[in-house]
Formats: structure tokens, C-alpha cells, sequence
């Protein structure tokens, strides 16, 4: 059994399924990521995001998908770095530019990179919230209302080089999403002539809609606010 998985975990449609899987995994965690941002637009001091992200550090439920996504996270990059691997093996020569396949865009090429760039954000993203909110305790819950995470995340949004590297990230985030949607779905076996355009259609609607136009909204308004001086955390008060 143990080595029919093993078996099964290194064969192509293995790994393409493990990284569909661990994919479609980040983009339910990314849905109620989210979510709970839009909580900073509430206009109430940031209480209920606060109070949000508050109940979730003291959820159990919450740290065990916090495990699970961190060994998703951690299988989709070895897995991409072995399937990018394999796909350069099976074709050493680089597409010539007049060569490139008129059905393969240079971000389904370039998923490997793409994702790097969202390694890199996420990696910066946990230094700046999740260290000092649950590791450090530098950035306190809602009982603390001077230094907690919505002003956190305000100030952050509020410096034009956070928000610039969040927004670049978001971009690719987006592309890299539109791209992986197809092949996810491809992967499920959703991909027969009459269906695909629809399945394509609503991948890109997610990527680029909700995701791309979803998590953009975070840096353009709280730099903006910042800029302008406005107090977004406080609008409807
Ligand atoms: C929040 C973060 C991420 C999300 C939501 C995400 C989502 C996805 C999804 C849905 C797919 C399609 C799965 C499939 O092929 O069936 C995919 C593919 C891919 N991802 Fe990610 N990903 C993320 C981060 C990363 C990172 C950090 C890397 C690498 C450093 C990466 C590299 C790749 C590669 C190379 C593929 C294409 C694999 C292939 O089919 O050849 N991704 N991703």
C-alpha cells in the first residue's frame, strides 16, 4: 500500500494532482484571507478584523489548517521545483521567441518564477504580521487598542515600499492564479471541448477579479488614505 503511494507520489499525474491539490488548498486559505481583510474596511477602529484575527490565533481548528497549510505550501514548492525540473529535462532547448507555442503565455511558462515572487511576499508578509503578532507579541489583540493588528496593517499599507512590493505581488499572484486555475482544472479532467471556455472564463474571473482586484484594494486604499490623510480604519465613526 505504503509503496503503491510512494509509487503513485512520483508518477506525473502524481505530482500534478499534489500540486493541484496543495494549489486549490492556498486558494481556499487565500478566499478567507481575504475576507477577513475586507473587516478593515468596516470603518469601526478595525474592531471587527481585530477581533477576527483575535478568535483564530485562539482557535484549535484554525492552528491545525495553519499546520496543513504550511505543509501545503511546503509540498506545492517541491513539487513545483521538481515538475519545473522535469519539464526543462524532457526539453533541454528554450523556445526560440518565434518558436513560443501561440497557446502558451510567457506566465504558464514562467510558473516557477511567478511563484517565487509570491514565496518571497509571503515570507516578508509573516516577518511583518505574523512575527510580531504571534511570536513576538510586539503588536497586541483587540484588548489593546494603541498597537494592534489593523494599525498594523494601516501603518504598513501607509509605506509606499510595502505597498508597491504587496501590489507587484498581487499582480503575479494573479497571473500565476489565471494560469493555474486552467491547469487545476485540466488535472480534474474539466477540460472537454464544450466546458473548457466556461471553466477558463470563470478561472480568470477569479484570479483576476476577486484575487487580483480583491487583494489590490488593500495597498491602493491605505496608501491613498495615508497620502490624503485620511483615517480609513475610523470612516464610519
Ligand atoms: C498563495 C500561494 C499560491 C497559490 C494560491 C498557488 C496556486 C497554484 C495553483 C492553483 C496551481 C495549479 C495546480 C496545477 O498545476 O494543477 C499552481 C501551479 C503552480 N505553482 Fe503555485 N501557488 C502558490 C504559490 C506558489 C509558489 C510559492 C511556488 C513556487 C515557488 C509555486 C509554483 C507553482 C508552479 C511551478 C506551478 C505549475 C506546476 C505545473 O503544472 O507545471 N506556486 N499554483
Amino acid at each position: 500500500m505504503a509503496n503503491k503511494v510512494s509509487q503513485y507520489l512520483q508518477s506525473s499525474i502524481g505530482k500534478k494532482t499534489v500540486m493541484a491539490a496543495t494549489g486549490l488548498f492556498l486558494v481556499v486559505f487565500l478566499l478567507e484571507h481575504l475576507y477577513t481583510n475586507v473587516l478593515l474596511f468596516f470603518g469601526d477602529g478595525g474592531k471587527a478584523f481585530n477581533d477576527a484575527s483575535h478568535g483564530m490565533v485562539h482557535s484549535i481548528i484554525i492552528r491545525i489548517i495553519e499546520v496543513v497549510l504550511f505543509v501545503s505550501i511546503v509540498l506545492h514548492v517541491i513539487q513545483a521545483l521538481m515538475l519545473t525540473g522535469q519539464n526543462n529535462k524532457a526539453r533541454p532547448v528554450k523556445y526560440a521567441v518565434s518558436g513560443v507555442s501561440k497557446t502558451s503565455s510567457w506566465f504558464s511558462r514562467n510558473m516557477l518564477l511567478t511563484g517565487s515572487i509570491i514565496f518571497f511576499f509571503i515570507v516578508v508578509h509573516l516577518y511583518n504580521f505574523f512575527v510580531p503578532y504571534r511570536v513576538t507579541g510586539t503588536v497586541n489583540g483587540p484588548e489593546d487598542p494603541a498597537n494592534n493588528l489593523a494599525i498594523a496593517v494601516a501603518e504598513a499599507l501607509g509605506d509606499p515600499m510595502y505597498a508597491a512590493l504587496y501590489l507587484v505581488s498581487v499582480l503575479f499572484l494573479a497571473f500565476h492564479l489565471n494560469h493555474g486555475f486552467q491547469s487545476a482544472f485540466q488535472t480534474a479532467g474539466l477540460n472537454n471541448r464544450r466546458y473548457a471556455p466556461l471553466w477558463k472564463m470563470a478561472g480568470s474571473f477569479l484570479a483576476f477579479i476577486v484575487f487580483g482586484l480583491g487583494f489590490a484594494s488593500f495597498p491602493v486604499l491605505f496608501y491613498l488614505s495615508k497620502v490624503m490623510e485620511w483615517d480609513l480604519l475610523n470612516w464610519a465613526k
